[in-house]
């Protein structure tokens, strides 16, 4: 470890790189499917409940554990609690970090596929059926997605080795605002639609008949994959803050612009499903499916659709580079290894899992356990079960056990922004709004 830690250097720094880390495929590919998959609106409000009601404060908690110590996810805790068990979180932490990077790869690896094919103007098909035939064929194919997982995380090894401040944060400083403008366009696209009314609709009307517990055990899974929340990625990553930073607003930011991004690629995606005449509950399949078409519609196909997928690429990147951010400082931090030791195990060991993850959809697609692929099972055990059991530990945590004056000190700002009913607020939710709704939440969405 460098004798002193490494910080990011800008105010827009750490916003970016932390609203890198929560904007990736989580909102434009994850959310749509799920979304799709669960009904629309009704999904939509009980996620947005979890990201802004619960997921702001557990967010705060995170942010207060790693700037306050500085350390890694596992030192953290017992820095704050030694000798107690709340360390757990850390290893928890870990293990979801490796799973979610494993799956979140080979969807990333299908980005670097696409911005080829976009090049290609596909192979000059542009039927809506002939694009979902090429993509059904790319994902059950066994060579090119396992090629393309282990490309992808090949480069994330080359920047995640280069450190903190040069990689991570130069990158998301440039890509976030683009990819801001970029989604702007295709809404306007979209809205133009024929079906834009249903699609719309289908999005933004609640339809409550339809909640059940395991849809609100989705929603809760989606918000805190979409925050990058309960694994200790953003303890990792406030750790790189400076004691300037202002944490209660970074939390509002990320959320709010984390929320907006995943809402544009809803508008984007479910008035295409309607005109194109397809079904929203297509699953993982669906946005690579969609997209394509509703570029080709597009003046200018190629290049809108080489754009998108670039960013898209690097939205995925910015975001597995802050997973693999837990590994690297938990293994620099508590065991001394080089950054570089420490990078190329934590890909190797990713390489291995994204492989299977990307066989799922081919020759491993009949390997399932409680009727889910590797790539299902990986995805439903770290967002609905991992995550959530996370974030309530350290909203536990930081609501009942630190010390109460720490988590003021951390929230109170020199410049009296954050009035002192709003710490009360965000200590309030974590020490009974937050455990009461996640615990409820998981306890009948497992049942
Ligand atoms: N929040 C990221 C996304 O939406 C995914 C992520 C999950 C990143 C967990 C880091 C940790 O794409």
């Amino acid at each position: 470890m460098t004798e002193k830690r490494a910080q990011f250097a800008t105010r827009l720094g750490v916003i970016a790189t932390t609203v890198g880390s929560a904007v990736g495929l989580g909102n434009i590919w994850r959310f749509p499917f799920e979304a799709g998959v669960h009904g629309g609106g009704a999904f939509l409000l009980i996620d947005l409940f979890f990201i802004f009601i619960i997921g702001v404060p557990v967010v705060c908690a995170e942010f207060i554990i790693g700037r306050h110590t500085g350390l890694n996810i596992r030192g953290a805790f017992r820095k704050l609690a030694p000798g107690k068990s709340w360390g757990i979180v850390g290893y928890l932490g870990l293990l979801a970090s490796m799973l979610i990077l494993s799956f979140y790869s080979v969807v990333a690896g299908w980005t670097l596929e696409y911005i080829i094919q976009s090049m290609s103007g596909f192979g000059g098909i542009t039927s809506v059926a002939g694009l979902h035939g090429q993509f059904d064929s790319f994902a059950t194919s066994d060579i090119r997605p396992v090629i393309w997982t282990l490309a992808f995380l090949t480069i994330n090894y080359f920047i995640l080795a280069r450190g903190v401040q040069k990689g991570i944060e130069k990158m998301s400083n440039i890509m976030m605002p683009m990819l801001f403008v970029i989604l702007i366009v295709f809404c306007i696209n979209s809205l133009r639609m024929d079906a834009a009314t249903e699609g719309l609709s289908f999005l933004f009307k609640p339809d409550f008949s339809q909640v059940t517990p395991s849809i609100m055990l989705g929603a809760m899974g989606q918000a805190f994959f979409s925050l990058s929340l309960g694994l200790g990625c953003l303890i990792t990553y406030s750790s790189y803050f400076k004691k300037e930073t202002l944490l209660l607003r970074t939390a509002g930011i990320m959320a709010s612009l984390d929320t907006l991004v995943a809402i544009l690629a809803g508008i984007i995606i479910f008035p295409a499903v309607f005109s194109f005449g397809l079904e929203p509950a297509a699953g993982p399949k669906l946005v690579f499916e969609i997209l394509p078409s509703i570029f080709m519609q597009m003046p200018g196909a190629m290049l809108w659709s080489t754009l998108f997928f670039i960013l898209l690429f690097l939205a995925s990147l910015s975001s597995t580079i802050s997973m693999s951010e837990i590994t690297i400082a938990y293994m620099t931090d508590e065991f001394g290894f080089s950054r570089r030791k420490a990078t190329a195990i934590n890909i190797s060991v990713a390489m291995l899992f994204g492989t299977l993850c990307a066989l799922s959809f081919g020759s491993l697609s009949e390997w399932t356990i409680c009727g889910m692929t590797i790539f299902n099972l990986f995805d439903y055990v770290s967002s609905n079960i991992l995550l959530p059991v996370g974030g309530m530990i350290i909203s536990i945590f930081v609501g009942w056990v630190l010390d109460r004056n720490v988590v003021r000190e951390e929230l109170i700002t020199p410049d009296s922004s954050v009035r002192p009913w709003m710490v009360t607020a965000v200590i309030t939710c974590l020490r009974y709004i937050a455990p009461l709704c996640i615990g409820l939440v998981f306890i009948y969405g497992l049942i």
